[in-house]
């Protein structure tokens, strides 16, 4: 076989074969094809595109690059859960141990936030003392324990999406459904869950602009999954707006905590138990209606914030800054942004707010870059409110000054205001099962 012969072939519009797929996949891993084969074939897929079982063969292929994670000792209570990213975006924080709570084994690995979007790893880390680096056996233990570990991605799970993805972030290749929805769930695949909850973001601060797009991508995804013999589910997801009323590592574990007591943000509060109550369905077959009611049981009776506190403490976090979120750090210098005219906030560009709490320090730009885990954004006003000029709507936080006015600057790019009241849009678009 020669690669030469698949990029030709997928040029021309043909399908490629398991064998074919499998070949460009270990070959590139292991360095025997070059960048640029690689980058003609992934154009080739770019423009000519893929078929599901193309895909799904893909996947398989990428997952199998490197260690399939091994949770076959928890045999079908195990469940994973993917954002395709966002603003604000802390939904992990609760939903998985809401479901440990309910006896669900939550081994879960997360990613790094990057560009606008953050990440759960980077939060949990603004809790000091807190692990993310346990090791295979350390985290397969912890499961056994407790029932959940949160953790950064360890071992060398699907090499190839890494290698991959790295050539599509360069070569303009990255906005392909295929290619999205195999890198993301190869991880997934390799991780090892039997049960999948994908929430799908669609909006102005996610990959997916709009729900068409958003549900292409979700049934992909959640046939892959299928494929792959795992159950799984997606939520097609607003990010219009940003997720709850903090942006920031910190300050969102600050507002994972508020919902774990049971209160907070009741957008962000709605979705967790959504995808909790998803994740029940999957692992217990029950109703929608009865695994609503399960998540939020975990949240009335505290179940879920003492698992959350159990998982903190198993990974070296010091719980003192959970029982008392006031004890994490707020950046130093701080910005009141006040409305420029009296109205209904119309629209509040979840990418540009990501992009202005990127500047404050709590996202990075570049791989690698260090987080201000005390920066961020606490929203007083959302899409939909009312305000009159000259009220405060936000605050923003840095530990560095220089960055104030231009983070400010960006943030009030982001908001239009209106003398009447924009149209409300769903929470929920749609779900995929
Ligand atoms: N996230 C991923 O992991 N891969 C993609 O291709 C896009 C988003």
């Amino acid at each position: 076989m020669r690669i030469y012969d698949i990029i030709e072939k997928k040029r021309d519009g043909n399908k490629l074969s398991k064998e074919e797929i499998s070949f460009f996949v270990n070959g590139f891993t292991r360095g025997e094809i070059s960048k640029e084969q690689a980058s003609a074939l992934l154009m080739a897929v770019f423009i000519r595109g893929m078929d599901e079982e193309e895909t799904v063969m893909l996947t398989e292929s990428m997952a199998r690059s490197g260690d399939l994670l091994d949770l076959s000792a928890f045999g079908n209570m195990t469940a994973d859960k993917h954002s395709t990213g966002g603003v604000g975006d802390k939904t992990s924080l609760i939903v998985a141990p809401v479901c440990a709570s309910l006896g669900i084994k939550m081994a879960k690995m997360s990613g790094r936030g990057l560009g606008h979007t953050g990440g759960t790893v980077d939060k949990l880390e603004s809790i000091p003392g807190y692990r993310v680096d346990l090791t295979v056996s350390e985290f397969l233990k912890q499961v056994e324990n407790i029932g959940i570990a949160l953790i950064g991605q360890t071992g060398n799970l699907a090499p190839a999406d890494k290698k991959i993805y790295a050539l599509r972030d360069v070569t303009a290749t990255v906005d392909n459904i295929s290619l999205i929805a195999s890198s993301i769930m190869s991880k997934k695949i390799a991780a090892g869950a039997k049960n999948i909850v994908l929430d799908v973001k669609c909006g102005s601060g996610a990959f997916m602009k709009t729900p068409e797009d958003a549900e292409k991508l979700a049934r992909l995804m959640v046939k892959i999954g299928k494929s792959c013999g795992r159950s799984t589910a997606a939520l097609i997801t607003n990010m219009d707006i940003p997720l709850g009323s903090y942006i920031g590592n910190s300050l969102e574990i600050k507002e994972a905590v508020e919902i774990l007591k049971n209160g907070g943000d009741k957008t962000l509060r709605t979705l967790c138990v959504e995808l909790s109550a998803a994740i029940i369905s999957l692992v217990f077959g029950k109703s929608h209606e009865e695994a609503v009611n399960d998540a939020e049981k975990a949240l009335n009776t505290g179940i879920a914030f003492d698992k959350f506190k159990e998982l903190v403490s198993a990974q070296g976090g010091d719980i003192s800054v959970i029982d008392n979120p006031e004890l994490l750090p707020v950046g130093q210098y701080q910005k009141d942004i006040f409305a420029k005219e009296s109205g209904y906030i119309v629209s509040q560009d979840s990418r540009k707010i990501g992009e202005a709490s990127v500047i404050l320090g709590a996202g990075r730009e570049k791989y690698g870059d260090p987080i201000d885990c005390s920066a961020g954004i606490m929203l007083l006003k959302k899409t939909g409110d009312r305000v009159s000029a000259g009220k405060k709507t936000a605050t923003l936080y840095t530990s560095d000054k220089n960055r104030l006015e231009a983070a400010a600057e960006m943030f009030n790019e982001a908001f239009k205001i209106s003398k009447t009241a924009p149209e409300t849009k769903p929470l929920i678009f749609e779900k995929i099962v």
